[in-house]
């Protein structure tokens, strides 16, 4: 039995740090550039496999260069390729500016990702029930994502849907048989239709999820730690402060060790105690991969 089956997405991050961002009709010059691998799905397929689990990764590549660049990086990071295919077009692509406080805004060109439907899933049905959890972003199509959710209910496996970026496509029904449903604030306001501008709010919006059968929302809040909410408890598990250098791929980062922490047997609350950890020391470094540490590196920083 694999660990974690990530089903989602791939894209290539063309960072750019930015002083300013340009107005209409404006060119302005920015400082620096990075090129780096990126996705929602890989990066959380990423960082679960260098803290150790043993990762499946369903997605679609595209058939140019930087799909064969995809390629090259999952083996080297680990990851079982034998389920990701080339697909028909280009690869997904992510421009992302990150402001000097290290705030991002991303533009996602899906591309290959479009190509991952639930006829390929339905493949991969067995693997999907071999997985001890199967993770779901939502940058591949919606039909697909409910697709994986109707297998692994099957196979009595647990589904943590992480529902970035978020959707009007998607109501309260569609998520009632995920075990775990991770969204940040904003994506907590968008599916319940309420206020999430401080704790007492995002405690009543997450509650609404919990009330429609999720057994387990952790809401993400940046700086100030995750939210768990279930029907025995709501309870924040802060974060500690450290210095903002780019903030891309940290909600991933937090996403896909929080799956490796629970996976290896920790409990709710301390893998989240952990993920914490790990999502902030990404964000002390510039790139989306790049900044995502291995275990070893993880315990010589604690030490
Ligand atoms: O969450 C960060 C990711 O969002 C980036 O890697 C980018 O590719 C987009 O998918």
């Amino acid at each position: 039995m694999e660990d974690i089956t990530v089903v989602g997405s791939n894209m290539i991050d063309m960072q750019v740090f930015v002083k300013k961002m340009p107005l209409d009709g404006e060119t302005v010059e920015a400082p620096d550039f990075s090129l780096g691998y990126g996705g929602k799905g890989s990066n959380q397929a990423v960082a679960a496999s260098r803290l150790g689990s043993d990762v499946n990764l369903i997605t679609v590549v595209g058939n140019d260069d930087f799909g064969k660049q995809q390629l090259k990086n999952y083996k080297k990071n680990n990851i079982n390729t034998k389920y990701i295919s080339i697909g028909n077009t280009i690869s997904g692509v992510a421009p992302i500016f990150v402001k000097e406080n290290g705030e991002n805004s991303i533009i996602i060109v899906k591309g290959a990702n479009n190509e991952l439907t639930p006829k390929k899933i339905r493949e991969y049905k067995r693997i999907i029930g071999n997985s001890k959890l199967v993770i779901l972003q939502q940058e591949i199509p919606l039909e697909t994502n409910n697709e994986v959710i109707k297998i692994a209910n099957y196979f009595e496996v647990p589904v943590l849907l992480n529902p970035a970026p978020a959707s009007d496509e998607i109501s309260l029904n569609n998520i009632s048989r995920v075990q775990f449903y991770a969204p940040n604030e904003t994506e907590l306001a968008r599916i319940t239709n309420l206020p999430t501008s401080n704790i007492d709010e995002i405690k009543i919006a997450a509650q609404k999820i919990v009330d429609v059968g999720v057994d387990n929302v952790i809401v993400t809040m940046g700086g100030k730690g995750a939210l768990l909410a279930n029907k025995n408890t709501v309870k924040i598990i802060p974060s500690q402060k450290v210095n903002v250098v780019d903030t891309t791929g940290a909600g991933d980062a937090f996403i896909g060790s929080f799956a490796h922490y629970y996976t290896q047997g920790q409990d709710i609350e301390t893998a989240l105690r952990n993920a914490n950890i790990y999502a902030s020391l990404t964000i002390m470094k510039r790139g989306t991969q790049k900044s995502y540490l291995t275990s070893n590196e993880v315990a010589a920083l604690q030490k």
